[in-house]
């Protein structure tokens, strides 16, 4: 008789307990507190270790502008953050041959306007939209592979893995990258247009050799030495008027 009464009732414990256990699981580990919207200066500021990709989202402004977007969208936001090392291992004088636009456009490569976590990411289409706009070949595009939870990233100058996730609510991710994203655009093959410097040296140098020389195929280069030849013989004219007149 008891033994009919406690088996239904020992059930139900069971029956509560696992329940209880599932809702403890589903509550998130790391709750973060929010007071006011994520602030990204404070997120890397407080992870370390990211003091250049600060101070060029400080010089570019970028850490207000996604200050702001976080504050009015409900997009979210995904940052892929390069480390210290990962600016150090560039080659020497690579940001300092950007031009502000240039440095710009570098940083707003690592910023998605969408939150991803991780495991968005095994659906995500490539290739992905960064803030630098453009993503077709040959201008910004940002291709993620993924396999389990490793997320592979190229650029199609760099490949590289999301390593480190550094901060992450349902707004915000911002995950640790190891290389610098280089975007084909501004480190790519560049489309041949003819340079004004290249151009000005070699009308230099055709003005020292003072004749025609046989590898100047480039027209323009041949009326730039038209004119020079103008020039000498018009102030020879004018030389030798003057000293008739003197
Ligand atoms: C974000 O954090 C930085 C550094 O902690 C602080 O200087 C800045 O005023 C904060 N910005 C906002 C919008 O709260
Ligand atoms: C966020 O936006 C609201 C209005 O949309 C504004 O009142 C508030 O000051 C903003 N907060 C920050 C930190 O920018
Ligand atoms: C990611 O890259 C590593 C090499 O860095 C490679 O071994 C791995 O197969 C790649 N995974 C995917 C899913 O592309
Ligand atoms: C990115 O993926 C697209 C679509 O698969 C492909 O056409 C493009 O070549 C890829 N670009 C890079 C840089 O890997
Ligand atoms: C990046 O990985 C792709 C294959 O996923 C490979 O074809 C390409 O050569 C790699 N690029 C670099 C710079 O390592």
């Amino acid at each position: 008789m008891i033994n009919q009464l406690v088996r239904p009732f020992s059930l139900l414990l069971l029956f509560l307990l696992s329940l209880s256990i599932t809702t403890q699981a589903q509550t998130p580990a790391q709750s973060p507190a929010p007071s006011g919207p994520p602030n990204i200066t404070r997120i890397l500021e407080k992870a370390g270790q990211f003091t250049v990709f600060l101070r060029l989202m400080g010089t570019t402004q970028v850490d207000n502008q996604i200050n702001n977007q976080l504050n009015n969208s409900n997009n979210g936001m995904t940052i892929f953050a390069p480390s210290d090392s990962a600016f150090s291992s560039l080659q020497a004088g690579t940001l300092n041959a950007l031009s502000d636009e240039q440095k710009d456009e570098l940083i707003q490569f690592h910023v998605v306007p969408t939150f991803l976590s991780i495991s968005q990411f095994q659906t995500v289409s490539n290739p992905l939209r960064t803030q630098a706009g453009d993503s077709r070949n040959g201008q910004f595009p940002l291709n993620v592979t993924t396999s389990g939870n490793q997320v592979n990233i190229s650029t199609g100058i760099v490949n590289t893995t999301v390593d480190n996730t550094i901060f992450t609510d349902n707004q915000i991710a911002v995950y640790q990258v190891d290389k610098v994203l280089l975007p084909l655009s501004i480190f790519g093959p560049q489309t041949p247009t003819p340079a004004p410097a290249p151009e000005a040296t070699k009308k230099k140098k055709a003005a020292v050799a003072d004749a025609p020389s046989s590898d100047d195929t480039d027209s323009s280069g041949g009326v730039g030495l038209a004119v020079n030849v103008m020039v000498v013989v018009m102030s020879i004219g004018i030389g030798m008027y003057a000293a008739f007149v003197l």
